[in-house]
């Protein structure tokens, strides 16, 4: 009779085994499968474990403030939290490029990660929400799109580099079950049941130069577009759902003025694994509630369109 109780205690069982009394590290992303991995070594091994949250100034608005503050404040689990927007931001300034934005990211990603992980004496573990489907198709499908998904926060390569040995213990667990898991730990429902959202964060959404202006607009029209989902109750029916400020300014007016501002695509799928999606079917009346909301709430956004391409032959993300 197996229950995700019974997996509990067999899991953390085994941590204890692995990594004895040694301290261990763990990226934390604030991911569905992340966050269960941190709350289950946290239970097992407690203050052996250390998260580093890399806060590259392209999270969601408040992502930060609610991650660090749910694991560090909340669950009292040792949260680092690396303030690296000045670097990350530094670095893509003037780069409109999808792949270099991402190739810069990622080796930011591990640079930082490595830097801070060297201070914490005599780490012998990285941790990993790595999942089944995760170790079959790094074997089946090398280089596919799972894999990019994965390859940001999963630090490949790294443990080797560092001498340090990995600890995976979501390794036998399907997504589904991960969230089982994460429910038995105390997680709360909204971290659970999260849409997932890449590595190099609103960089992709942000098609073109990414400029901080731009960055804060995205975030607050972006917070408007999901507080309208949950709203309306649609959130856990949408498998994504996130805005992208396009690289275009358009011609609008308001009250007696004319305005010159960014316009702004919402985009929502729905997905079974994100490798093919459908655009999701909102109301006219959702949508029109959408962007006036928008237009009238945040400054800089006189424009809202609605992306209603599948995938393929669209991807989910803009770049
Ligand atoms: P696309 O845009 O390729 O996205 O249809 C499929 C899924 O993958 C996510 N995605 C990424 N995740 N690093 C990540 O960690 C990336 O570079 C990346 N690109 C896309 C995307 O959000 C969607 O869930």
């Amino acid at each position: 009779d197996w229950t995700m109780g019974a997996y509990r205690e067999e899991a953390i069982a085994k941590i204890r085994e692995q990594v004895g009394d040694a301290p261990v590290i763990c990226a934390l992303s604030g991911g569905v499968d992340s966050s269960v991995a941190a709350a289950l070594l946290h239970e097992a091994i407690g203050d052996q474990l250390t998260c580093v949250f890399v806060d590259h100034g392209l999270l969601r608005l408040n992502e930060a403030e609610e991650v660090v503050g749910m694991f560090r404040d909340h669950m009292n689990l040792r949260v680092i939290h690396a303030q690296e927007q000045e670097l990350f931001l530094g670095e893509l300034d003037g780069v409109s490029d999808p792949e270099t934005k991402r190739k810069i990211i990622g080796k930011l990603f591990i640079d930082v990660f490595q830097k801070y992980a060297d201070d914490i004496e005599g780490a012998e573990f990285l941790a990993q929400g790595t999942l089944y489907p995760d170790v079959i198709e790094s074997v089946s499908f090398s280089g596919g799109p799972s894999v990019t998904i994965k390859s940001h926060h999963n630090v490949g390569g790294l443990p080797e580099k560092m001498g340090l040995k990995l600890v995976e213990p979501l390794r036998e667990l399907f997504k589904d079950e991960v969230r089982a898991l994460g429910h038995e730990l105390g997680l709360p429902a909204s971290f659970i049941g999260r849409h997932p959202f890449p590595g190099p964060g609103l960089a992709i959404r942000c098609p073109g130069e990414i400029t901080r202006e731009k960055l804060d607009i995205l975030r607050k029209a972006d917070a408007v577009y999901i507080d309208q989902i949950r709203k309306h109750g649609l959130y856990d029916e949408i498998w994504q759902a996130f805005v992208a400020i396009l690289p275009v300014r358009t011609v609008g007016v308001m009250g007696d003025g004319r305005t010159y501002d960014y316009a702004c695509a919402l985009r929502a799928v729905t997905s079974v694994d994100g490798m093919t999606a459908d655009y999701y079917p909102f109301s006219h009346d959702f949508l029109g509630e959408t962007a006036t909301r928008i237009i009238n709430e945040v400054k800089g956004i006189n424009r809202v369109t609605y992306d209603v391409t599948s995938k393929p032959p669209g991807t989910i993300e803009w770049e």
